[in-house]
């Protein structure tokens, strides 16, 4: 009987997805809305594929060698280690809320070690951010929604020859920020302090080409398909658009749909709380709901 390939960890549970949806969006998901999260879920996790339900040889060797990969990379210790010490600090913000909000505390001031345990990245998707860049090696990557910049340095490991912008709404939030990017002294980021509202359309006049976006911040269906209009007119062949939050709610699971559906775009890739969008024309246009 042949074994298949299968990135789906023990420790990525069910249960361990479930609690953390819940602790990331505890006030906000009321029951209805929690209850139809884990149904996505749970219907996520039948329908996900492996590795043997995947004919296209392009997505089959990127599941393999880069959503699948296991090997520990030696800066995975560094940004984790940057990660340990928000989780412990007793320092307060006041934050100003451009997005949709992760709405555990109402409050506007909020403690960074809850900001880094429901709102950042968690290791295991930040080090898939790490490895699609590492594959790719982008020349430019623009990323939407900074928070405490720990995706940003998974994004900005890779190469120092690769240049990351990040934008940030919340001007306190972006000052925690800077620290970390200080702190690890990568020399290839620069961070914005602005919303994207204010940020994209000059951003992108002066742009030929976006080789790699993330798009982590104000998951509303209209907000992310307007950031992805803007965006989408600068996607060439090798482009790579990376989405947060894909079935976060009812409205981005339309917005991922919406997306799925434009003419430039090719393969996609559904990991359930993450999405990937492919533009290169070689590729069929097809969804691969994998299991990770
Ligand atoms: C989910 S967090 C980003 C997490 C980060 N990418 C990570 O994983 O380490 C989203 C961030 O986007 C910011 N944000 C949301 N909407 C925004 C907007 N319209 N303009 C600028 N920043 C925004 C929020 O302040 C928040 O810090």
């Amino acid at each position: 009987m042949t074994a298949y390939r299968d990135c789906a960890h023990p420790k990525n549970s069910y249960e361990d997805q479930a609690l953390h949806v819940e602790s990331d969006n505890l006030g906000y998901f009321c029951c209805v809305s929690r209850l139809k999260f884990l149904l996505s879920y749970a219907k996520y996790r039948l329908k996900s594929d492996n590795e043997h339900d995947i004919h296209s040889p392009y997505i089959f060797e990127f599941y393999n060698n880069v959503i699948c990969d296991e090997n520990p990379y030696y800066v995975y210790e560094d940004i984790e280690s940057i990660r340990a010490k928000l989780l412990l600090t007793d320092l307060a913000i006041q934050i100003e809320d451009h997005g949709a909000g992760s709405k555990v505390n109402a409050s506007n001031t909020r403690k960074v070690k809850d900001i880094a345990k429901n709102t950042v990245k968690s290791p295991k998707y930040g080090q898939l951010l790490f490895r699609i860049v590492n594959r790719l090696k982008p020349q430019t990557i623009l990323e939407l929604g900074t928070s405490l910049g720990i995706s940003t340095m998974y994004l900005a490991a890779p190469s120092k020859k690769t240049q990351v912008v990040t934008v940030e709404g919340c001007p306190n939030t972006a000052k925690v920020a800077q620290v970390n990017f200080d702190k690890i002294g990568f020399g290839n980021i620069r961070l914005v302090n602005a919303t994207f509202d204010d940020f994209l359309p000059g951003y992108l006049a002066k742009t030929n080409v976006l080789d790699f976006v993330f798009f982590d911040g104000n998951h509303r269906k209209e907000a992310t398909l307007n950031y992805f209009n803007q965006c989408v007119e600068k996607a060439q062949a090798h482009t790579v658009f990376v989405f947060d939050d894909i079935h976060w709610s009812e409205g981005m699971t339309e917005a991922w749909e919406t997306i799925k559906q434009h003419p430039k775009v090719t393969s996609t890739i559904d990991l359930h709380h993450l999405g990937i969008v492919f533009f290169n024309p070689d590729l069929s246009k097809e969804d691969f709901v994998l299991r990770f």
